[in-house]
C-alpha cells in the first residue's frame, strides 16, 4: 500500500529538549547492585561501577536519570543511603518486598551520572515522609557549606554541590500501591508546601509535579485538575506515567497504543491549561513523560521471587521485536509534542524493563529496544517538524482509524540533516511512502536504517542478538520527492543531507 507525506522546513513544532531522551535507574531488582554498580566485577572501576554499563549508556547519550524511585522512593530515608557504608543501615523496601542495603545511595548515583554525563533527577518521598527530609536532602545536595546538611555532604567527601536541577514531588501518588499514597487533594496541598520550601532552599531548581500513574486511572484526569490547583504557582511540570504491554497477543491493537499515548498527552496538555485559564496565570506548565515503556512479559515470574532478597532479578522483560516498533511510536509520539513534552524517561534503563542486560558477574547485552532509543537519541536532536500525512489505516480491537505509517521528522539545522523516523505497522504488506521533501533542495539520502524481522516475537539474548538494525538502499529521490520503501512491521530511520 501506499501513503504520503509533505515535510517543510517551515513547518516547525518545536526545538527538541534534549532532556526528552531521559531514562530510570530506580533502586530496584538488579538495575543498581548488579546492574550499574558491582563489586569486584572484571569491569568495575575504583568506585565499583561497571564500566562496560557505563560505555553504553553512554553510547546512548542519555541527558537526564530519574533516581531514586519508583515507588521505592515513597518509604525511603535518603539519611540511610549516605555517609560510612558500614554503618548505612538495611532496610525492608516495602515497595519491591526487597531489602536495600543501602550500600548506593545519593553521592555514588551523583557520581555515577557524571561518568555517563547525565544531570539527575531526583525525587523526593512524599509518601512516608514530607517538606522536612526534602528541604534536608535538597539541602545537602546543593547548598555549597556552612550549614548543617550541607557540611554532612563535604564531611561525606563532597566539597562541591551536586546542583541537582530537576526534583520531582513524590511519585505516582495517586496509586493504591503506593506507600502513602494520597488523594488529590491531600497531595495537591503537601506538593505545594513541600516545594515553597524546596524553592526557599534553591529558587534555581525546577520542580515535577506527580500526575496521574496512567491514562487507565479511574481518577485520570480529575487528579491533574485538583492537583494543579494546589500546585501551579511552585510547580514547573507534571509528569506523565504509561506502560504498555501486548496480554492479548493482538499486534495491530497492540502496535496502535500510541494513540492512547497521544490522547494521554493532549489531555493533559488541555488540563493544565485550563488551569492557567482559572488562574489568570501566565505561566504555562510543560510536561515531563518520567515513566514511559513496554512493562508485561515479567509480570508472572515477579509473583515467584523470594520475598526480602537483595537485588533479586524483578521486572526483567526480556523485550519482543514487536516491542521494538512500539517503543519507537513512543518516541516519535513524544517528538511531535516537543513543545509541550520537555522531558521524559524511558524506564528504566538496565535489567529492570530496560534496553540494557547484565549478567551479575558476567556480560552484558542489547535488548531489542535498545535500537530505535540509540537512533532517535542520537540523531533526534534540533527542531520537530510537522509533517501532513496521509496513511491508509486500520481498526483494532481497542482504537478505529490506525494510520499504518506513524512517523516523527527531525531537522538538525546546525548539521543541515533531515531526519524521518518511521515505522510501518502493518503486519502484511510494505509501504510505499512518497515524501514531498522540496523545501530540502539539494538534500540526499545518507542512510536508511531499517529494524525487521520475520518474527515478532523474536528476542534477543547474551548469547544471540536476532533483532539488530540493518542498512539498506530501498528509497530513492527524484524531483524533489522521497519515495520510502518501509518493508512490513519496520522500525526506520532515513537520514538526508
Ligand atoms: O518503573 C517501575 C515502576 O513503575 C515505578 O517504580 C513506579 O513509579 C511505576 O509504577
Amino acid at each position: 500500500s501506499k501513503a504520503k507525506m509533505i515535510i517543510d522546513q517551515s513547518f516547525k513544532i518545536s526545538e527538541i529538549n534534549p532532556r526528552i531522551y531521559g531514562s530510570f535507574i530506580e533502586q530496584l531488582g538488579r538495575a543498581v547492585y548488579g546492574g550499574i554498580y558491582e563489586p569486584g566485577h572484571a569491569s568495575a572501576d575504583e568506585n565499583n561501577f561497571r564500566q562496560d554499563v557505563i560505555q553504553l549508556v553512554k553510547e546512548l547519550q542519555v541527558p537526564i536519570i530519574r533516581y531514586p524511585g519508583g515507588n521505592m522512593v515513597s518509604a525511603y530515608n535518603w539519611e540511610d543511603g549516605v555517609g560510612p557504608k558500614e554503618s548505612r543501615p538495611k532496610r525492608l523496601d516495602l515497595a519491591w518486598n526487597s531489602l536495600e542495603t543501602n550500600e548506593v545511595g545519593t553521592n555514588e548515583f551523583v557520581s555515577w551520572a557524571k561518568k555517563v554525563n547525565a544531570e539527575v533527577m531526583m525525587a523526593v518521598n512524599l509518601g512516608t515522609r514530607g517538606i522536612d527530609a526534602a528541604r534536608s536532602l535538597l539541602e545537602y545536595c546543593n547548598h555549597p557549606g556552612g550549614t548543617y546538611w550541607s557540611d554532612l555532604r563535604r564531611e561525606h567527601g563532597f566539597r562541591d554541590p551536586h546542583n541537582i536541577k530537576v526534583w520531582c514531588l513524590g511519585n505516582e501518588m495517586d496509586g493504591p500501591w503506593q506507600i502513602g499514597m494520597k488523594t488529590a487533594y491531600e497531595y495537591g496541598r503537601l506538593a505545594a508546601e513541600t516545594g515553597k520550601a524546596m524553592k526557599l532552599v534553591d529558587p534555581s531548581i525546577e520542580l515535577v509535579s506527580c500526575g496521574s500513574s496512567g491514562s487507565g486511572m479511574p481518577t485520570f484526569p480529575e487528579w491533574e485538575a485538583e492537583t494543579l490547583e494546589h500546585t501551579y504557582e511552585v510547580a514547573d511540570y507534571i509528569s506523565l506515567h504509561q506502560y504498555y504491554g501486548n496480554r492479548d497477543n493482538d499486534t495491530a491493537n497492540y502496535l496502535a497504543n500510541t494513540l492512547d499515548m497521544d490522547n494521554f498527552i493532549k489531555t493533559v496538555i488541555a488540563t493544565c491549561d485550563y488551569m492557567k485559564a482559572k488562574k489568570r496565570s501566565k505561566k504555562t506548565i510543560n510536561l515531563s513523560f518520567d515513566e514511559w515503556n513496554v512493562w508485561f512479559h515479567s509480570n508472572d515470574q515477579d509473583k515467584t521471587i523470594e520475598p526480602w532478597s537483595v537485588a533479586p532479578p524483578l521486572l526483567e522483560d526480556i523485550y519482543t521485536f514487536e516491542d521494538a516498533l512500539l517503543v519507537g511510536s513512543m518516541l516519535n509520539t513524544l517528538l511531535k509534542h516537543s513543545d509541550r513534552v520537555k522531558m521524559a524517561c524511558m524506564a528504566q534503563l538496565v535489567n529492570v524493563i530496560a534496553p540494557i542486560m547484565t549478567e551479575t558477574g558476567g556480560g552484558i547485552w542489547k535488548q531489542t529496544i535498545f535500537y530505535p532509543y540509540y537512533y532517535t537519541s542520537v540523531y533526534g536532536r534540533g527542531t520537530a517538524l510537522h509533517s501532513i500525512v496521509d496513511s491508509p489505516k486500520y481498526d483494532s480491537k481497542d482504537f478505529t482509524d490506525v494510520p499504518y505509517l506513524d512517523q516523527a521528522v527531525v531537522f538538525n539545522e546546525e548539521n543541515e540533516e533531515l531526519v524521518i523516523f518511521a515505522v510501518n505497522r502493518s503486519t502484511e504488506e510494505q509501504l510505499i511512502v512518497d515524501i514531498d521533501i522540496r523545501s530540502f533542495e539539494g538534500y540526499q539520502l545518507v542512510e536508511q536504517v531499517v529494524l525487521a524481522h520475520e518474527d515478532p516475537k523474536a528476542v534477543n539474548t547474551i548469547e544471540k542478538e536476532r533483532v539488530k538494525p540493518r542498512n539498506v538502499n530501498d528509497s530513492s529521490i527524484q524531483n524533489g520527492t522521497l519515495t520510502a520503501v518501509l518493508s512490513k512491521l519496520s522500525w526506520n530511520m532515513i537520514r538526508l543531507k
